[in-house]
This record gives C-alpha cells, sequence and structure tokens, in this order.
C-alpha cells in the first residue's frame, strides 16, 4: 500500500530522512520535498528535487516528515496544519508540539501504542531523550524507575548541518595557523568569533545547550525531564540533566545513573537490556559515537552497580543523534502508520 509523502527541511535530519526512507524501501507513491529554497540534491548518488515551500502544492499527502526549524517563522508551526487539513498525517521533528496534551510524543520501542491517539499530528522527541528512554524504557517497565540523572555528551550536528559544519571549519582554521609550529607552543584558539555556538567547540566542551532558565537548567536539560515523562507515562520518575556539547560530528553519548524503584541486581538489569528492542547491550567493551553514527540501534555498555546505594546503576549510552535520534524514529512512526 504505497503512501505520498512530503519531506520539509533537507538539512542534518531531512537528507538522513530522505536516505532512510530508500534503506528501509517505505513503500513511497509520490515523494514531494521542500525546503525554503528550490534545488536540486543529491543523496547516496540519488537526486531530488527540492520545491520552495508552498501551500498550493500541500495536495494529496498522506504522511509528511517535518525536518525544517523550530518556532513562529519555523516549517511546522508555518505549515504543519495546513497538511493536516489537506488529509496529511505529520510527523514533526522540532520541538513546537512535544507536549501540547493532544499530540503523541512517541518513541515506537518504548510507546508506540499512543500512534492510534493521534489527531493529525506526531511529535518526534528530541534527540537526547529518544537514546535515553530506548535504554531506560525496559528499565522502567520491568522495575520501574526512581530516578535517573543524565548527562549527556553530544555532538555537533545535533544543532544542524551548519553548525557540524563549523566545527571543521575551526579545526581547519587551528590546523593553518599550527603549521609550522611544534607541539611545545600550540595556539589552540580560533581568532574567529565562533559561528555556530556561543564559544569555540574545536579542542572545547560547552555546557550549554539551549538557553538557561530561571532554575539554571537549560531548555535542552528540561526537554529531557519534560520528554523522558511524557513517553514513559510517569511524572513521578525525578529526573534532571547536564547537557554539554562536545567536538564530535555525529552521535550524542549519555552517561546516565538510575535508580529503581523494586529490588533489582545487575544481572536483573542485564537481562531487560538485551531483551530491548532496538538496544545493543555490550557487557564488556565500549560504545563510540564513532562507531554507531550510521547504525539503527542505541547502544549501551558500562552498566555498573552502585556500590554504596540500593538499586542504583551506572550505565553509559550512544546514538546516531541524526538516525535514531530523529529522522530513524520519524519513520519508524510512519511505518507504524501504515
Ligand atoms: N540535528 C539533530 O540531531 C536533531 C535531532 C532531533 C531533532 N531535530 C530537529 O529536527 C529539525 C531539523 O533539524 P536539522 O538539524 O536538520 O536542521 P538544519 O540542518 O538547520 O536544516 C533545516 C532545514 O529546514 C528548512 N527550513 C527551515 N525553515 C523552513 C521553512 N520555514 N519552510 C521550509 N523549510 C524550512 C531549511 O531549508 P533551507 O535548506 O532551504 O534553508 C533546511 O533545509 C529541527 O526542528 C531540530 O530541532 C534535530
Amino acid at each position: 500500500m504505497k503512501k505520498n509523502v512530503a519531506v520539509i527541511g533537507v538539512g542534518a535530519v531531512g537528507v538522513e530522512i530522505l536516505r532512510i526512507l530508500k534503506q528501509r524501501k517505505f513503500p513511497i507513491g509520490n515523494l514531494k520535498v521542500f525546503a525554503r529554497s528550490s534545488r536540486i540534491i543529491e543523496v547516496d548518488g540519488d537526486q531530488y528535487q527540492v520545491q520552495a515551500i508552498s501551500e498550493e502544492n500541500f495536495d494529496g499527502v498522506d504522511i509528511a516528515l517535518f525536518a525544517g526549524t523550530e518556532g513562529e517563522k519555523g516549517a511546522s508551526v508555518l505549515y504543519a496544519h495546513k497538511f493536516i487539513e489537506k488529509g496529511a498525517v505529520v510527523i514533526d521533528n522540532g520541538n513546537d508540539f512535544r507536549l501540547k496534551e493532544d499530540v503523541p510524543l512517541v518513541v515506537p520501542e518504548v510507546n508506540r501504542s499512543q500512534i492510534a491517539k493521534h489527531k493529525g499530528l506526531i511529535s518526534n522527541p528530541n534527540c537526547t531523550t529518544i537514546q535515553a528512554v530506548v535504554a531506560l524504557g525496559p528499565i522502567h517497565q520491568n522495575f520501574g524507575l526512581n530516578s535517573f540523572i543524565l548527562t549527556s555528551f553530544q555532538a555537533t550536528s545535533g544543532a544542524g548541518k551548519q553548525a557540524a559544519k563549523s566545527l571543521w571549519e575551526e579545526f581547519l582554521s587551528l590546523v593553518n595557523q599550527n603549521k609550522n609550529n611544534d607541539f611545545d607552543n600550540l595556539d589552540l584558539f580560533i581568532k574567529e568569533k565562533p559561528v555556530a555556538f556561543s564559544n569555540q567547540i574545536a579542542f572545547n566542551a560547552i555546557a550549554q545547550i539551549g538557553g538557561i532558565g530561571e532554575d539554571g537548567f537549560t531548555s535542552e536539560e528540561v526537554k529531557v525531564v519534560n520528554e523522558s515523562h511524557k513517553i514513559l507515562g510517569d511524572d513521578s520518575i525525578r529526573v534532571s540533566a547536564t547537557c554539554v556539547r562536545v567536538p564530535v560530528f555525529t552521535s550524542h553519548s549519555e552517561s546516565i545513573y538510575f535508580i529503581t524503584k523494586k529490588s533489582a541486581t545487575l544481572e536483573d538489569v542485564e537481562k531487560a537490556l538485551k531483551e530491548a528492542e532496538g538496544l545493543v547491550y555490550l557487557k564488556d567493551g565500549l560504545c563510540f559515537p564513532l562507531e554507531s553514527q550510521g547504525k539503527d540501534d542505541v547502544y549501551v555498555a558500562r552498566l555498573r552497580k552502585d556500590p554504596f546505594v540500593e538499586n542504583a546503576f551506572w550505565l553509559w549510552c550512544v546514538a546516531d543523534n541524526l538516525r535514531k535520534g530523529a529522522a530513524l524514529n520519524a519513520v519508524q512512526i510512519a511505518e507504524e502508520l501504515l
């Protein structure tokens, strides 16, 4: 049963959506691709005609996958309801509708049953939240989560294509600056004003993603709390986060400390992780952002029991922010709609 599909936005996430639709052989009748300006783009050797977005071309779309920017002038706020009026189901990657009561916020491995409740729009969670709930969902289901504390190490592509590119440009600028230098006197500060982030990201780490609220938490950290409550269906879980941007292109890493409600041994938690959908549990060894790039699964390693606190554990979790953290999750929701 073929569906007419529209992809809105061809930045870091939009391109990945096009790639994944093809890789997973999504049954597409007609495909429309929109962005702010028209051009032809190439993805994995295939050319796509990108149209400048215009309401006149929204007819006949069954599923609209949004990967535009957020906010008032963002694609979803401006155009999602127009697609819905014309009969499409919208799957949105942005933050604009995620917490609205009548909008399911879905990670299929954890709460696919919510999809059926949609009223035309389904939201994809934030990348940081998606991989955390894939790892914590089975633990919550088996033992109940009392609390978790998450520290993220987030890739630059999480802030879009231009941001990822700026990491490369900063590195190149530093290489040029230090061409004739020996290692006794390296100048690791770029001369130019950083383009994509508040501070230089090359050879650095920035402990702020999004604006800082009155309580000191950033918007990214607040997303982790609110979105995991909604997806896990339990507002009583005590959640807090510190989100950090690091000089990685793709794939976020997370250190998560969690305490279960029911008593659980290390072996119990291991068993839940081994049986989990969309997750690869590495009992021995490590998982790396570089290696998870381009992969669909969420990788979990370094499970440890806190020797001082009952039912408390640590894990390390890595996933491709553009795939499972965005595009793949959106396409999986579209597959569920089929
Ligand atoms: N990057 C991630 O890891 C990640 C993870 C989860 C969720 N998200 C969310 O996914 C969305 C896309 O992120 P991204 O990283 O792919 O951003 P991006 O690289 O900056 O790309 C944004 C794309 O949206 C298009 N666009 C922007 N405003 C538009 C409008 N009003 N109408 C039509 N098209 C418009 C742009 O068009 P032009 O190319 O013509 O300028 C561009 O192609 C964002 O909401 C982001 O928060 C991203």
